[in-house]
């Protein structure tokens, strides 16, 4: 079975601190790359005592400043660093497509070393990168590698697609296809599937190169090893998306329910139409849609259910035999805590007054309606208070009429962005309402747990829901509607307990 090599970049200063980190990662790395650029100059003289300490196999890397690498010396130097370390043990050895030296290929090719032969582009993916792949081998043995920082969406498409072209041209492996930067990162988690035979990864807060995925975090949370050629592939879409709680949650319950086959990833999106494509070359069998494509996704669907075209929000998208069906679960995980706080039901002729007037406001006032709970809207821009309430029929008001909530007294729902990342007592959206004590105040930030809302309306003994009960409800939606079985609980216990 083909299977990726996961390799750790080390960039410490010196051997014995590349040596802890190999320690902390060991159980998680197959192989390593010293990057010999790193050290000070001090430490170059050991490096012929390296591998036979590592015991797992080990590529030698002086990288010039050119590439991206830390290297100051001239190229006589270098090559003379790599010449003189080549027969200590290495495995492999990371030279560049327009290497020159003669005696360090030679170097190698006599003490067994495997070349890497190189390509880096820090501007992007060029254009004729395939041309320059294809030929760029200089003996039957080497392993081709590419490491290009992804820009935009297209340009992650067409690293897959030319990712894929090789793998059937050539076969699977002696091939490294790696995207740089947040964009890029799907290549790093799917290299088993795009034919790579070695992803790269580095310790935190110490990235060789953009797009930072520690050893632990691709193996635990995005399942490494597991991930064959036959991995069923589903993700978030979003931008930014590299901080999204759902790859957690999801593959969390991949795992749980011992779903080997499958992996959810964060792809940073900002042309849908490439996305569309590369959903079609990756073969991807789900996506969660998160902000700023809620609304532009739906003219891609094929189909909506009814939370799509009333909320005027699409959260979900799963493919069916070619078809993207579209959903919105936020509706419904919205509506799952609730009820569950209410014993089951959300009583006839509840009245909650609703904070906020936009897309996140449109999805909650239409999941009350749907329950017959009478609104009331407040939002500072009072236009789109009146807009929203026209709708789906209901009162409205400006962020200065706080006082009328006590007319709407069972639910406050809280929609801004007001309190998001907050600690501080001055973000809470409506200071001047005085909680009585019976409210439910349901904030749908999930960072932090408690907003300012909330702290207060726990301080006056109100029962308060928070958003991450709402995500974790919605993403157990999801899961259902992506595996046809049912979230484990599990699964967002211990992440709820991070914060
Ligand atoms: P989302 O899709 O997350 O709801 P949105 O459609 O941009 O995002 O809506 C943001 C909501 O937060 C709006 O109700 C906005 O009020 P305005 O319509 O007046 O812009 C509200 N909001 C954002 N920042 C706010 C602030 N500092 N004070 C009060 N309301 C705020």
């Amino acid at each position: 079975m083909n299977r990726s090599s996961l390799c750790l970049s080390l960039t410490g200063a010196t051997i014995t601190e590349n040596l802890q980190e190999i320690e902390k990662y060991n159980a998680y790395c197959d192989l390593y790359e010293l990057r010999a650029d790193y050290l000070e100059p001090l430490s170059i003289s050991a490096l012929s005592s390296f591998p036979e300490q590592v015991k797992k196999p080990v590529i030698l890397t002086v990288r010039r400043a050119a590439d991206g690498g830390h290297f100051k010396g001239s190229e006589t130097e270098r090559c003379g660093i790599l010449r003189r370390s080549l027969a200590s043990g290495y495995r492999y050895v990371d030279l560049e497509e327009d290497f020159q030296d003669q005696k360090t290929e030679q170097a190698a090719e006599v003490s067994g070393v495997t070349v890497i032969r190189s390509f880096y582009d820090f501007s992007g993916v060029p254009a004729d990168l395939g041309r320059r792949l294809r030929n760029i081998k200089r003996n039957p043995g080497e392993v081709i590698k590419a490491a290009v920082m992804v820009q935009n969406t297209q340009e992650l498409l067409k690293l897959v697609e030319l990712a894929l072209e090789l793998k059937v041209r050539d076969g699977w492996g002696n091939r490294i296809i790696l995207g740089m930067g947040p964009m890029g990162f799907p290549t790093r988690v799917l290299s088993t599937f795009l034919g790579s035979s070695i992803t790269y990864s580095s310790t935190p807060g110490r990235q060789a190169a953009p797009g930072p995925v520690d050893p632990q975090t691709l193996v635990d949370l995005y399942r490494f090893p597991l991930i064959d050629e036959n991995v069923r592939i589903f993700g978030v879409i979003g931008n930014p998306v590299i901080h999204s709680e759902s790859p957690g949650l999801q593959n969390r319950g991949f795992s749980l329910r011992a779903m080997d086959d499958a992996v959810y990833l964060p792809f940073q999106v900002d042309n849908l139409e490439a996305f569309f494509r590369l959903a079609e070359v990756l073969d991807i069998r789900g996506v969660s849609v998160t902000i700023p494509h809620k609304q532009g996704v739906i003219p891609f669907l094929s189909s909506r259910d009814e939370g799509v075209e009333a909320a005027g929000a699409c959260n979900t998208i799963v493919w069916r035999d070619g078809l993207r069906c579209g959903y919105n679960t936020d509706i419904s995980g919205f509506t799952a805590p609730l009820k569950e706080s209410m014993g089951g039901a959300i009583p006839a002729g509840l009245r909650a007054a609703v904070i906020g007037a936009g897309g996140a406001a449109r999805a909650v006032v239409y999941a009350l309606r749907r329950e017959g709970v009478e609104v009331l809207i407040l939002n500072r821009t009072v236009e789109r208070a009146k807009e929203l309430a026209a709708v789906f029929g209901c009162s409205y008001g400006s962020l200065g009429e706080q006082e009328r909530i006590a007319d709407y007294p069972d639910l406050i729902v809280q929609t801004t962005s007001v309190g998001m990342n907050q600690e501080d007592p001055e973000y809470d959206p409506i200071p001047d309402y005085s909680f009585k004590g019976g409210e439910i105040v349901y904030d749908i930030i999930y960072i932090p747990r408690l907003t300012p809302l909330l702290k207060r309306a726990v301080q006056s003994g109100c029962r308060v829901i928070n958003g991450w009960d709402m995500l974790a409800a919605q993403a157990g939606i999801q899961f259902r509607l992506f595996t046809g079985q049912d979230f484990p609980r599990e699964a967002s216990s211990g992440i709820a307990d991070q914060y």
